[in-house]
């Protein structure tokens, strides 16, 4: 599904959250400046797709990133968007060190190899989040730092019933009509709505061995930004 749309993903995502995604993944990147400032620090954007959060990541700081995702179209924009503004046809300054093709269900990383493994969008997605927490665990150093950017659904009231509505009428229509496949846009909001609850991926995430756990939410509780250590 998300081949298929790779072609159209970034604009979609700015379009139908009126340019709200930026302002996540700047956001998150912010948080997390302390490790990207760390020269020494290696990063993995997980489930990255088209590199934004990466990006976003590799602009914080001189701290190394680079990106995995199982889904060989999104990475094939993720690399044409490194080398963009380079007439030589090199990475540009400031942009991740490279893309791996990688299933985050089985990474293909040394235990203990990352400070910091962050993910925008993408946990969500995983066929068993159980293994996905372990695997993330496995690969990460001790003390090191998980990030987990995830849609949310807002609470009852006026906000949260506009957010349904938007996400379960508008969004699979136009999302549907200009990547050209209307299920990838269904699949948006019912994926969101069978995720956890905040509360119920913090417990997830201590039950795997993460410390110091702990969420804030963004956007009338639309979208949540979980983070926890390595214990
Ligand atoms: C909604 S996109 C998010 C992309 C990007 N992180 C962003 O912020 O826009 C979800 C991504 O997760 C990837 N994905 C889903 N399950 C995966 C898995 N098991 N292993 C690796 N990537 C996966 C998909 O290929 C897709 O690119």
């Amino acid at each position: 599904m998300f081949t298929e749309i790779a072609s159209r993903y970034d604009f979609l995502n700015h379009l139908l959250s009126l340019e709200q995604d930026r302002v996540w993944r700047a956001r998150t990147a912010r948080r997390l400046r302390p490790i990207l400032q760390q020269r020494d620090a290696l990063v993995l954007d997980l489930c990255c797709g088209t590199g934004d959060l990466a990006f976003a990541l590799a602009r914080s700081g001189p701290a190394q990133v680079i990106g995995a995702d199982f889904s060989h179209a999104m990475l094939v924009r993720a690399n044409a968007k490194s080398k963009t503004h380079r007439p030589d046809g090199k990475r540009d300054e400031g942009a991740p060190e490279a893309f791996f093709e990688a299933d985050a269900l089985h990474l293909p990383f040394a235990d203990a190899s990352f400070d910091l493994v962050a993910t925008a969008f993408g946990f969500r997605n995983l066929a068993n989040y159980e293994r996905g927490l372990q695997e993330i665990r496995r690969a990460l150093k001790g003390g090191g730092t998980l990030a987990i950017l995830e849609f949310a659904e807002p609470p009852p009231g006026l906000a949260g019933d506009l957010y349904r509505w938007y996400c379960r009428t508008v969004l699979p229509k136009i999302g549907g009509l200009l990547s050209g496949n209307p299920n990838a846009y269904k699949y948006l909001p019912a994926s969101v709505a069978r995720f956890f609850h905040p509360d119920e991926l913090a417990s997830a995430m201590r039950k795997a061995g993460f410390a110091s756990v702990d969420y804030q939410l963004w956007t009338m509780g639309s979208v949540a930004l979980h983070t926890g250590i390595k214990a």
